[in-house]
């Protein structure tokens, strides 16, 4: 059972393999977290770290190859998909680019009906009224319901994308990178509604980013991947004010730099070389010939995500 009993979320020893061309790619290592009630845990990384395979995962969009995955208590990962259904409207997803998953042919207000159709929410009144609503709660006119998605611009989507998710009222929200595509103006405007909402819905939060600035902001506490395993996961502000994972102050250092929405994710000036191939991750700690503290130990010994102290755990020889 959950280690945390409010826990709204609890993945524990979750790992994902995929099989590509008769090669196993292990994109998920034995990651455990819990999601609070009303609170964020921020999972950041470069690309191909893990973190949408982690989001999919905890929401049983993708089935695990080991570990549990507990929503409210119950273990997903011993559920049919008959029986996961009627928890499927309490856990909403936000993804990166909402173009991509609205109809072309649908108005933005159908896009949003039919998220509340496709729980049998209300009746066809009542989900306009309320549709309604949401499109004004997210900073929408009433006269954009009617506007199709060619017709409206990135930070718009991105706002329809946030009323089709809360419209059916879910409890826990994985929002997978939901400003990265934006202008840095903008991305702040919809984290700040993100937060917002999150205190008048009392949601619970993944907020996955590649750029820990924005994770910074939303964050209560934050999980760093590298290459598919949790090399740090502390509480916001101590990962902040104290990261000890090398990895991680490398991505506290980038944030110094303004970050741009056309920005490719794997460029961090800070950081040594390419993350290696996750189908031959190195042996040891796997980011020993991109650290600059790396010692020979490191090359041969994996390390154990070991307590540093209360709620903070770190994977490195030598962090303290
Ligand atoms: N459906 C899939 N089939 C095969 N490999 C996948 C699949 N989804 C993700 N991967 C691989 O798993 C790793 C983690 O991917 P992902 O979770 O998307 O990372 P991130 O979101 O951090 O960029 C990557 O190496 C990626 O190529
Ligand atoms: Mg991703």
């Amino acid at each position: 059972m959950p280690a945390e009993a409010e826990a709204v979320l609890s993945l524990q020893n979750v790992s994902k393999d995929f099989v590509v061309r008769h090669r196993v790619l292990h994109a998920v290592d034995r990651v455990s977290f819990d999601v609070p009630k009303g609170k964020t845990v921020g999972l950041v990384g470069e690309s191909g770290s893990g973190k949408s395979t982690v989001g999919r995962l905890g929401l049983s969009l993708l089935p695990t190859t080991a570990g549990n995955v507990y929503f409210k208590g119950q273990d997903l990962t011993k559920m049919t998909p008959k029986t996961i259904r009627p928890l499927r409207r309490a856990m909403q997803i936000i993804f990166q680019d909402p173009l991509a998953s609205l109809s072309q042919r649908m108005t933005v207000g159908a896009a949003v009906f039919d998220a509340l159709s496709l729980h049998n929410i209300g009746t066809p009144k009542e989900r306009w009224k309320r549709v309604d609503a949401l499109m004004e709660r997210v900073g929408l006119s009433a006269s954009m319901t009617q506007a199709y998605p060619f017709e409206l611009s990135g930070g718009q989507l991105q706002r329809v994308g946030i009323a089709r998710a809360l419209s059916v009222g879910p409890e826990l929200v994985v929002c997978d990178e939901p400003v990265s595509a934006l202008d840095v103006s903008i991305q702040i405007q919809i984290i700040q509604l993100l937060r917002e909402l999150q205190a008048e819905m009392n949601l619970s939060y993944i907020f996955i980013s590649h750029n820990l600035a924005v994770v910074e902001y939303l964050s209560d506490e934050v999980v760093v991947l590298y290459l598919g395993q949790v090399v740090e996961q502390a509480p916001a502000d101590q990962l902040f004010t104290r990261p000890s994972h090398p990895y991680t102050r490398v991505l506290i250092d980038s944030i110094l730099r303004v970050p741009k929405a056309d920005e490719p994710q794997q460029k961090l000036e800070a950081l040594r070389g390419e993350m290696p191939s996750p189908f031959s991750p190195p042996s040891g700690c796997t980011f020993h010939g991109r650290c600059p503290i790396a010692q020979d130990i490191c090359s041969t010994e994996v390390p154990q995500l070991r307590l540093l102290e209360a709620g903070h755990s770190v994977k490195c020889h030598f962090a303290e």
